[in-house]
Formats: C-alpha cells, sequence, structure tokens
C-alpha cells in the first residue's frame, strides 16, 4: 500500500476520526507517475488511465448499479436514491478494479468519480466499417472507448488529497487491506446475529411485552426487540427521554424483555429537540441551521460526543444494548429535509463534509454511549473508513431486488447491509423477503408500520419458523466469518467477482453472493415465478440444502426454497 499526498490535503478527513486508523508503507507495482493532479476552480482533479476493459467496483453502498465501468458517480450522503449517480446512505471514496489495484480517497467531499471519461485522443481513426446500431448497450459501449479512458477524480471545494493506492491478486484481498487500513471489521456477539424483530412505533410498552411473549409461545426464535419513535416524550426532533404514560417503568419493562432472554434495541436520530436536558450544553457546540427542528450535535467535537454518549447511558444502564441510530442520511429524495451544505459546525466542518461523515461521527459516539461493548447496533448512513463499527445499514424504501444488489455491493466498501422484511402483499413476498434476510449479515424484521405481526395475515407461522430456526443453525458460520473481518478484514458479504476476480464470468454478477467462508447465495426476487439461473464459479460445490454435489457452471433452479451452495 502506498499513500500519496497531492496538493494540499484538509485536515478534517474521515482518516482524522478513524480510532483504529494504521498505515503501513509497502511497495507497489502501480506506476504512480501515471496519476496526474491539479488544482482546478472549485477543486482538484485527479486522473489516471483507465484501460478500455476495466471494471471497476465500490464507492459504497451503490444501489442502482454494480460495475461502475463507464459511468459518473457524485459521492454524497442522501437517503432513498432512485436512480445511479453516486447518492447512498453511504458514501466511501474507495473503488477497486479487476486489475489488481484499489483506490482510498482520503475526502469528506462530495466527490466526482468518472470511470471512463474520455479526452480526444491522437490515435483516434473514423471506423470505415460502422454498422449503425440501435440498443442502448450497443451504443453506449462507446463509453470505455480506448487508451485515452480515464478515471477522472474531481474534489470539491479542497486545495489536495491522500490517496491510498493498494494491490492485490484478488480484489478480497485489496478490499481487506482498506478494511485493516480503518482497524478490521468489528467485534459481533452472538446474540447480535440472531432475530431482531422491530415493533409498531405506536406500540406501548404492554403491547411490546405482547410480542415478545408471542414469540416465545410459539417458539419463534427472536433475540433482539427494537423499540421505534414512540418511547420518547419527543421524537421528531428527539428528547431521549422515556414517554411516561406508553412506558411508565422503563426499567421494569427492559428487565422483563431481559427475562425472556431478550436484547433490547432503542431507536432514535441524533437530531435533539429544545426540551431534551442536554439541549442546552449541546447547542454551543452545533451547526447553524436544525433539521426537524432539533439542534446537529457537531460530533467531529470530542465534547460533544461525550455529553451524548453520558446522556444516552440514562439508557443503556437499564440494560439496552443496542441502537437504531436512524435519519442521519438526509434526503432530498422524500420532501428534502437536513441541514444545507454550506451549513457551518463548530470543530471547521460544513455542510458537505458533514453530511458524508455524520453517520460515522454518529456511530462513533453512539459505541462509547455502549461503553464499546459488543452489539449488533443499526445505522442509516455511514461513510468512509466505517470497517470496525458494529453498525450495520438499513432503510425501508427498496424493493428486493434494490435490497439485494446492494447488499452485493456492501462488501466491496467495508459496510454491512440489512434487506428487511416489513409489511407485504403476499405470503410468497414475505417468505421471498425473509429467506434473504436469513441469510444476511442482520437478520431483521422491520415491522415499524405494520398493524400486526406481519406474517399473522397469511398462513405461514411454520414456515417463518422453519426459517428463522434456521438463521439460529447459521450463527456459528456467521460468528466466524465476522471474526475473520474482524482479524484479516475479509468481510462476511463479498460479491463472486472479489474472490474469484480471475474469472471474467463474474465480473456483471450482482444478484448472488458469498456469505461467510464457504456459502454462495442466489435468492429468488420474484413472488410470482420460484425460478432463477445460478452461476457457481469453478470449485467443488454442494447443495446446502440436500447435501447433494453440484457442478460447477450456469444452470437453471426451480424452487420455493432460496437456493444455497457450500464450498469445498
Ligand atoms: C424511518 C426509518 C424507519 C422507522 C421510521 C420511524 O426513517 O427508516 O425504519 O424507524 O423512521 O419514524
Amino acid at each position: 500500500m502506498k499513500k500519496i499526498t497531492f496538493g494540499t490535503p484538509e485536515p478534517l478527513t474521515p482518516s482524522r476520526f478513524c480510532d483504529g486508523f494504521h498505515y503501513k508503507e509497502t511497495d507497489v507495482a502501480f506506476d504512480v507517475s501515471q496519476i496526474t493532479f491539479r488544482r482546478t476552480r472549485g477543486g482538484v482533479l485527479l486522473e489516471s488511465p483507465a484501460g478500455r476493459d476495466t471494471h471497476f467496483y465500490g464507492c459504497g453502498l451503490q444501489f442502482w448499479e454494480f460495475d461502475h465501468a463507464g459511468h459518473k458517480l457524485t459521492l454524497r450522503c442522501n437517503a432513498d436514491p432512485r436512480t445511479p449517480g453516486g447518492d447512498t446512505h453511504a458514501p466511501v471514496p474507495f473503488f477497486v478494479t479487476d486489475k489488481g489495484y484499489g483506490m482510498y480517497l482520503d475526502t469528506a467531499r462530495y466527490a466526482e468519480l468518472y470511470f471512463g471519461a474520455q479526452k480526444p485522443g491522437d490515435s483516434f481513426e473514423p471506423d470505415e466499417n460502422y454498422v449503425v446500431k440501435v440498443s442502448t448497450d450497443d451504443l453506449y459501449a462507446a463509453r470505455m472507448a480506448d487508451e485515452n479512458t480515464f478515471v477522472s477524480i474531481f474534489i470539491p471545494n479542497c486545495e489536495g488529497v491522500d490517496v491510498y493506492l493498494m494491490e492485490g491478486d484478488t480484489i478480497t484481498d485489496i478490499v481487506s487491506q482498506y478494511n485493516m487500513l480503518a482497524g478490521g471489521g468489528p467485534e459481533v456477539p452472538e446474540w447480535g446475529l440472531g432475530v431482531l424483530y422491530r415493533c409498531n412505533g405506536r406500540y406501548s410498552d404492554e403491547q411490546i411485552l405482547d410480542v415478545a411473549r408471542y414469540m416465545r409461545r410459539n417458539d419463534i426464535p427472536c433475540d433482539i426487540i427494537g423499540v421505534e419513535p414512540g418511547w420518547q416524550t419527543h421524537a421528531y426532533a428527539c428528547t431521549y427521554v422515556w414517554n411516561p404514560e406508553k412506558f411508565p417503568d422503563p426499567t421494569g419493562f427492559v428487565a422483563r424483555l431481559k427475562e425472556m432472554g431478550m436484547h433490547v434495541n432503542l431507536w432514535e436520530h441524533a437530531y435533539v429537540y429544545p426540551a431534551c436536558p442536554i439541549y442546552d450544553d449541546l447547542k454551543p457546540l452545533s451547526g447553524d441551521y436544525t433539521t426537524f427542528r432539533g439542534l446537529v450535535p457537531d460530533f467531529s467535537l470530542p465534547e460533544a460526543r461525550d455529553i451524548f454518549a453520558d446522556f444516552q447511558k440514562n439508557l443503556t444502564a437499564l440494560g439496552v444494548d443496542g441502537f437504531k441510530a436512524d435519519e442521519c442520511d438526509g434526503s432530498d429524495n422524500t420532501g428534502g429535509w437536513s441541514f444545507p451544505n454550506h451549513a457551518q459546525f463548530p470543530g471547521g466542518l460544513d455542510g458537505e463534509q458533514y453530511h458524508n461523515l455524520l453517520g460515522t461521527l454518529y456511530a462513533k459516539t453512539m459505541w462509547q454511549a455502549l461503553d464499546f461493548q459488543p452489539t449488533l447496533s443499526e445505522i442509516r448512513a455511514i461513510g468512509a473508513l466505517a470497517a470496525p463499527y458494529p453498525f450495520v445499514l438499513y432503510s425501508d424504501l427498496y424493493d428486493l431486488r434494490g435490497f439485494l444488489r446492494a447488499l452485493v455491493n456492501s462488501g466491496f466498501s467495508g459496510l454491512l447491509w440489512a434487506p428487511e422484511l416489513r409489511g407485504v402483499g403476499s405470503k410468497k413476498e414475505l417468505l421471498r423477503r425473509l429467506q434473504t434476510v436469513v441469510f444476511s449479515p442482520q437478520c431483521l424484521i422491520n415491522a415499524w408500520s405494520c398493524p400486526e405481526i406481519p406474517w399473522l395475515a397469511f398462513d405461514c407461522v411454520a414456515e417463518v419458523r422453519a426459517l428463522l430456526e434456521e438463521r439460529h443453525r447459521l450463527i456459528p458460520r456467521l460468528k466466524a466469518a465476522f471474526d475473520r473481518y474482524q482479524k484479516t478484514g475479509v468481510p462476511p458479504v463479498r460479491a463472486l467477482v472479489m474472490d474469484h476476480t480471475d474469472d471474467p464470468e463474474t465480473y456483471g454478477i450482482d444478484d448472488e453472493y458469498m456469505l461467510g467462508d464457504d456459502l454462495l447465495v442466489a435468492p429468488i426476487v420474484s413472488f410470482t415465478e420460484d425460478k432463477r439461473e445460478v452461476y457457481l464459479p469453478a470449485g467443488e460445490w454442494t447443495d446446502y440444502w440436500t447435501g447433494e454435489p453440484v457442478p460447477a457452471g450456469r444452470f437453471a433452479v426451480e424452487t420455493e426454497n432460496i437456493p444455497v451452495y457450500v464450498k469445498k
């Protein structure tokens, strides 16, 4: 790995806030003199030759595309993106290629990465034999045209950047180095890998306890109960104070869940309501704009983190051992809400930088509130160098195909992502969603807006129980995968191209993934058909469900179950 400094980097970048940051220089074969740098109006520009057949992956939790070759992304934190372009809950300025290298740009700016910018070249000759093309694929193939194609990176509002160049035989090797640069994956307790059921946001303590009793009475595995906004006296913005009407005895409520063997995860977000007891202390340590009429604390400041985390210890002292840290992404897509890019924060960050850093700094603060005890909590935004945080990303507004693509992409960027089960239209949809949920890093049933437990509307308790029992059987495998993530940086979820970078068949596969060391998962996302095509790379495989050997290669499957294969 090699760090190359271009111009004068900013003082406040992701590495500055990453406690486990650890850079050790080694030789690289990549000729770094090929990378050009210049200051431009409004920022800096870095360019590196791309080559026409290079594939590019990463850049955070992307929902709409997989291989970025020929595409332009602007890495901006924003919830619920509806088109490709780079907006995401988790923008990460790190990309990897199938050509043995990856680059991490240590910036919180809205960097624009164009993986196929073209310039006029000397060698360009008109094609005498051109046949008129009509399909979009054929026409757009000109995006990666020739040797004059570049990775062109524009970083606004700064005068320089540190770039970390990493090399490896496989994308997994390169991604592991990126994750180890941040300190490696988190320590995750076994219970965190169990079933998380989030109750309806309107429920009182007794209604939530009823859900917990239902789970135990019906032998439905459930390890964590999630409590949604209704537990607070005011939730948008937050007081972090129990609502005395709905939750008159928080100590007894948490204790009763614990007696049933359940862990407790509380919803909140970072925006502080005037009635919150720490409002006055945080006001001078917050930005100059509000969100949901609440203060936006500047978590880049240790004082702000201490005040916020200490107050949350009123909750952890009761036995709360996880949080759902919501709304830290902001959204231009659901009405447009958040602080502006020109906002100013007392620690020196502006709104642009804080959008891309808030999720990570909020995770840092909440982990401090949890006294750094092992947990698997949730957060709706995170950014660069986030591997060490025991927080899984989530969000409601995607279909199963989007959930799956994000899951496959998450492993390129040091991120964890939870597809979820929520309100559904049919039994088939419920089971298809739940199958993918079971074979993912966090088993999340997000019933926050469901009038009742989602499967009660359909006749399928036995199927749900069987799937959640399967999740429990997976825990040792998942735990081993997380231990490996912690020690080596190899993420628990990996696109097939990560381990099989020498196999071009894998370059476009964004609907299958490796889970842990040896499982290949190929979910069926249709709610009307039970079929899909599966590709197994070279190797010896067996069917996870039957133990029968399955030859490598491409084949069709038809099953009501989720196709899963075990690699020898
Ligand atoms: C959303 C979040 C949901 C739910 C809801 C409660 O922003 O994504 O899962 O928690 O807030 O208001």
